[in-house]
C-alpha cells in the first residue's frame, strides 16, 4: 500500500489547537499526505509561529489570513477560502480540533463538499448555549465522522445527544503533549528568574473568555479580585483581554498594583513551567484547567461550569467571581490529587488517532 496515498488536512487557527496538533503531527506525516492549513485567526507570534517553533510543527501549507471579526465575519471567511482550497487540494478527510470559530467554518466547508470530518476533543460540553464555543462543539460533532474523545464523560455526553457512530475514546492528546516535555518543565528555571518569583510562592493567572472579558462590570469585577490578593500574580495578558482592558479604563489599576506582573502571552513551556511552580493557577482556559491538574497545581477556574468536570475531584475547584470563595481556597488550599485516571485510554492518543483515521479511509 502506497501509505502516502491518502491526503488529510488539518484546519488549525488558534493557539489551543496548535497544541493539539503538536503531538499529532509527526505521526500523521508517516502516515498520510497531511497538510496543515492555518485560517489566521491568530497572528501574532506570540499566538501562533511561537507554538510552531517550540513544539516543532510544520509549518503550515496554506494560510487563509482571516485575521480578527465578528463571528460571522470570521466563519464566513474561513468557510469560503477554505471551500476554495478544498475544491483545489481534494483531500479525503478534514481534522478540525476544540471549539473555535475556525473549527466549526473548516468542518462546515468540508461537510458541504463531502469530505469527512474528524473532530479532535469531540464531546465537550459546558451545557451554556451562550458560549460561542460551546455552539461551534455542538455543531461540529453534530457534522462529523470520526469523533475522537478525550474522555469517558466526552463519549456519554455524545451519546446522550444520539451520535452513536464513529465515536473513538482516543485520550487526551494535551496529556499526551504534556509527558513529552515534563523534564524541560520542571527543569526550567528562567522564567521564575525573569519574574523574581520563588517556586510555590506566587500565582498564574489568565483571562480570555467573552463572558469575562467583554462586558466592563464583570471585568471590573475580576480587576477588583486580583488587585487584592497579596500573592504575587503573574498574568500573561491575552489581546482580547488586553484591548478591553483599555476600552474600559480598567488598566491603570492593574498597573498601579504592586502584586501583578503583566506581561505578554507566553511560549508553551514558559506558560507549563510557571503552571507547574506555581502556588495556584486562576484561569477560565479550558486547557490550563487540565494543564494545572496534569502537573498537580492547584486551580480555581474564574467560571461556575467546567466541560473537564473530572478534574473536579483533582484540584480544579468552580470559583466563579466569588471573591470569598476565592479567598478562602487561597488561604487554605487543599493538596492537589495529581492522578488523571480517567485519562487512561488504549494507548498512545496520536497512535489511536493516527489508526482509527488509516482504518476509516481504507474502508470508505
Ligand atoms: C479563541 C476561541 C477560544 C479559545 C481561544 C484561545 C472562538 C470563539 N474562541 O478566543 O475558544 O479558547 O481562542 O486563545 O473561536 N487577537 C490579536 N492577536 C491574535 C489573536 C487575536 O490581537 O493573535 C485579538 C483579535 O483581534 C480579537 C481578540 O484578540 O479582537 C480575540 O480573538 P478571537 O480569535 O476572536 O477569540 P479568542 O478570545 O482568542
Amino acid at each position: 500500500m502506497d501509505k502516502k496515498r491518502h491526503t488529510i488536512i488539518s484546519l488549525v487557527g488558534a493557539r489551543p489547537q496548535f497544541i493539539k496538533l503538536a503531538p499529532l503531527a509527526k505521526i500523521l506525516n508517516e502516515k498520510f499526505r497531511h497538510l496543515i492549513v492555518h485560517s489566521g485567526q491568530h497572528y501574532d507570534r506570540m499566538m501562533s509561529n511561537i507554538f510552531f517553533d517550540q513544539l516543532n510543527i510544520p509549518k503550515a501549507d496554506y494560510n487563509l489570513l482571516v485575521g480578527s471579526g465578528n463571528h460571522s465575519e470570521m466563519t464566513g471567511k474561513i468557510m469560503m477560502r477554505f471551500e476554495n482550497l478544498l475544491a483545489k487540494l481534494q483531500p479525503e478527510m478534514v481534522l478540525v480540533y476544540g471549539d473555535t470559530n475556525s473549527t466549526l467554518a473548516a468542518a462546515l466547508a468540508a461537510v458541504k463538499l463531502n469530505i469527512p470530518v474528524g473532530h479532535i476533543e469531540a464531546g465537550l460540553r459546558s451545557y451554556r448555549r451562550d458560549m460561542p464555543e460551546e455552539i461551534n462543539r455542538l455543531l461540529t460533532d453534530q457534522i462529523s465522522s470520526l469523533l475522537f474523545c478525550p474522555t469517558p464523560q466526552s463519549i456519554k455526553n455524545l451519546k446522550k445527544e444520539g451520535i452513536k457512530n464513529g465515536i473513538i475514546h482516543s485520550g487526551d492528546l494535551m496529556h499526551e503533549l504534556i509527558n513529552s516535555y515534563k523534564h524541560k518543565i520542571s527543569a526550567n528555571r528562567i522564567i521564575l528568574k525573569k519574574f523574581g518569583v520563588a517556586p510555590k510562592k506566587f500565582i498564574l493567572l489568565t483571562l480570555h473568555r467573552a463572558a469575562n472579558v467583554d462586558d466592563r462590570n464583570i471585568l471590573g469585577s475580576l480587576v477588583d479580585i486580583i488587585c487584592a490578593i497579596k500573592k504575587p500574580i503573574i498574568f500573561p495578558i491575552h489581546p482580547r483581554t488586553a484591548k478591553n482592558l483599555r476600552k474600559f479604563g480598567l488598566k491603570k489599576k492593574i498597573d498601579i498594583s504592586k502584586n501583578i506582573f503583566l506581561t505578554e502571552p507566553l511560549s508553551y513551556l514558559d506558560n507549563l513551567s510557571l503552571i507547574y511552580n506555581a502556588y495556584a493557577v486562576m484561569t477560565d482556559s479550558g486547557g490550563m484547567q487540565k494543564e494545572s491538574v496534569f502537573l498537580g497545581t492547584p486551580c480555581l477556574t474564574l467560571r461556575d461550569e467546567t466541560e473537564w468536570t473530572e478534574t473536579l475531584k483533582l484540584g480544579n475547584h468552580l470559583v466563579g467571581l466569588s471573591s470569598r470563595k476565592i479567598s478562602r481556597l487561597l488561604a487554605d488550599l487543599p493538596t492537589c490529587k495529581n492522578k488523571a485516571p480517567y485519562l487512561i485510554s488504549n494507548g498512545k492518543p496520536s497512535e489511536i488517532i493516527a489508526t482509527a483515521l488509516s482504518k476509516f479511509l481504507e474502508d470508505s
